[in-house]
């Protein structure tokens, strides 16, 4: 095999990982969606069902290692094709625009690198927080069922009533809807369904999805700002 026919295989290796990893990441931050939809019920329902997850032992540390190595194998694969493509096409950004719908799509392609990073970047930001932050040692604590367990409703009450937490995560989860709309067609383009009678709904599906994601995550911060929990 020639070295641009190995060089053609490694991209499109990359790219169905990248694919992959990036659909199966949907299917957490959609779990994770659901799950976090129980705020609105109150404290009981939400750490119940927190306490309930971590009650799972080794099932969840091998379940977060799987979700931590797909986060990376995702990122490490987008980078590497980014820098391939700015590689081997450095002066397209000027080529390209305004030359309609495929530019529309070549601009919005680029901005994924930007906006991944920003999402890879609030993640790590949201598990020192939450994850990794206060627990029952700091006197974040409710009783369940007899049991004393992490109240991380309150945690999760605490950090959006404050601005500062606010704001960056809704201008956050907006790019991260952008990051969404793109990425979920592209990835059935890597894995190779690019049918054009297919490409339409699957465009929809991702806009749907996308919007449905954010707005589902970005209200929960500001429905605890403006004090809907109180
Ligand atoms: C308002 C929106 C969100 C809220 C209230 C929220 C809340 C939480 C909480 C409380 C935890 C800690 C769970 C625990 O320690 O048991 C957590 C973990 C996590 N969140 Fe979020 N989250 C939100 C949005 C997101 C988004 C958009 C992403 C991804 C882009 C994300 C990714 C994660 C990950 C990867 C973990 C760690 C899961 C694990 O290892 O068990 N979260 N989130």
């Amino acid at each position: 095999m020639s070295n641009s026919a190995i060089g053609i295989w490694t991209t499109v290796a990359k790219k169905i990982l990248m694919a992959m990893t990036g659909l199966s990441l949907v299917i957490f931050v959609c779990v994770h969606l659901v799950g976090n939809l129980l705020l609105f019920v109150g404290p009981a329902a939400f750490n119940t069902y927190a306490h309930k997850l971590m009650s799972l032992g080794g099932l969840v540390y091998v379940a977060e290692a799987i979700l931590a190595s797909f986060f990376l194998v995702h990122i490490v694969t987008a980078i590497w094709v980014t820098l391939g493509n700015w590689r081997a096409r450095p002066d397209s950004y000027e080529v390209s625009v305004g030359q309609g719908h495929t530019s529309r799509m070549n601009i919005s392609s680029r901005t994924m690198i930007w906006t991944g990073l920003v999402v890879a970047v609030f993640t790590v930001i949201h598990l020192i927080n939450f994850k990794y932050g206060p627990g029952i040692a700091e006197g974040y604590t409710i009783v369940l069922d007899g049991e004393t367990a992490r109240d991380l409703y309150r945690l999760v009450a605490e950090s959006f009533a404050r601005e500062v937490y606010v704001i960056p995560y809704v201008l956050c989860m907006i790019l991260f809807g952008y990051h969404l709309r793109h990425g979920f067609w592209s990835a059935f383009q890597s894995l190779g369904l690019n049918d054009p009678r297919c490409t339409p709904i699957i465009q929809v599906i991702g806009v749907v999805i996308a919007v449905v994601l954010a707005i589902g995550f970005l209200v929960i911060p500001v429905w605890f700002y403006i004090g809907g929990a109180a």
